[in-house]
């Protein structure tokens, strides 16, 4: 009898999977990001890492399992083959090239488009029912072409989005205001990037909309400048891959949320990427963000979010731009 034996006396066979599993694809920064955020706030206790650098894979899975006793025992398993993502509730896509200093993230699209050609089909074959999160830039056209690429139903495939984007807008207001972040509500909309629509006409603390105070905020002519809290957000991730070569720690911590309400079915709303045919009048077949309701499906509603004529024409800017980029891609 081996030492296990005399130990452990049978009672029932484990459960092969945890039933909260969660893949994610690509351990460079961002996806570490994602992954440790994931498994230091227990949103999963099963994490499978897949990459292509198979020493930097081992070298990562390592280093977390390392700490799973810290991490309420978590298991992190790794493999360059996708058998390991086998049977994942959501499958979480970094993989790709990002900006370098001065590119923009649709400069990227074509790069990451034939990487997702190896990557989306291998999560489908594994993970036939999983949720789809895709975080790899421009996130919303690379959300598009995994959903294409998938074949999943459009509830299924969700871009990381303005989640982002509207936790910049709120921690910039709330500097300005010193109030908590999460004590200002405000959405950012729309591209995940350069063409990125502020909600100003919906921002509030407390309730009390900030444009009752202020009939001009987010104006031109506002003489308390409050579009340059919008032009920092869209500035904020250049400004942060020229100070440190990439974005990774708010990304990461965006994703968990995205995860947890996923995983634990709690119907809350975040931007994401989502297919916006039909709502504020687009009749493109792209993915944005606008506020959406989540749920073990993926998404469950889109918030039909009332917008002023401005905010519906910058919308709709935004959802040219990203047919415009989707028509010249090579699927
Ligand atoms: P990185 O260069 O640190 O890591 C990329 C990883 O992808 C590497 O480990 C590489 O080996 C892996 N990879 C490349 N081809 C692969 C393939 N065929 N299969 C599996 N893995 C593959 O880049 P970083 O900083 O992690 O950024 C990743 C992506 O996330 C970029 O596209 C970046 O623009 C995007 N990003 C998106 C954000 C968002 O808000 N949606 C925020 C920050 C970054
Ligand atoms: C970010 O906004 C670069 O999309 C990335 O941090």
């Amino acid at each position: 009898m081996s030492l296990k034996e005399q130990l452990l006396g049978r009672v029932a066979e484990a459960p092969a999977h945890s039933g909260n599993k969660v893949t994610v694809v690509g351990v460079g920064q961002v996806g570490m990001a994602c992954a440790f955020s994931i498994l230091t706030q227990n949103v999963a206790s099963e994490v499978a890492l897949v990459d292509v650098v198979a020493d930097k894979l081992k070298g990562e899975m390592l280093d977390l399992q390392h700490g799973s006793v810290f991490m309420r025992n978590a298991r992190v398993l790794a493999s360059t083959d996708y058998a390991v993502s086998a049977n994942s509730r959501l499958c979480i896509v970094t993989a790709g090239a990002r900006q370098k200093d001065g590119e923009s993230r649709l400069d990227l699209v074509q790069r990451n488009t034939d990487i997702f050609k190896g990557i989306i089909p291998q999560l489908v074959k594994h993970s036939p029912d999983c949720i789809l999160l895709i975080v790899s830039n421009p996130v919303d056209v690379m959300t598009y072409v995994a959903w294409k690429l998938s074949g999943f139903p459009k509830h299924r495939v969700i871009g990381s989005g303005t989640n982002l984007d509207s936790s910049r807008f709120r921690v910039l207001m709330s500097q300005r205001l010193n109030v908590a972040p999460s004590s200002v509500h405000g959405w950012i909309i729309g591209e995940h990037g350069d063409s990125s629509v502020p909600v100003w006409s919906g921002v509030n603390v407390a309730g009390v909309r900030l444009r009752e105070l202020n009939p001009s905020l987010g104006a031109a002519e506002d003489k308390e400048n409050w579009a340059e809290v919008h032009k920092q957000v869209v500035q904020s991730a250049y400004e942060v891959i020229r100070l440190k070569g990439y974005t990774s720690w708010a990304i990461g911590l965006s994703v968990a949320t995205l995860t947890e309400a996923v995983l634990r079915n709690g119907g809350q709303v975040h931007a994401v990427s989502t297919v916006v045919q039909g709502y504020h009048g687009i009749d493109k077949e792209v993915f944005l963000s606008l506020p959406c309701v989540l749920s073990e499906s993926g998404v469950s509603h889109i918030v039909k979010q009332p917008l002023t004529d401005e905010e519906t024409a910058q919308l709709k800017r935004s959802a040219d731009i990203m047919h415009e980029v989707q028509t010249r891609l090579k699927m």
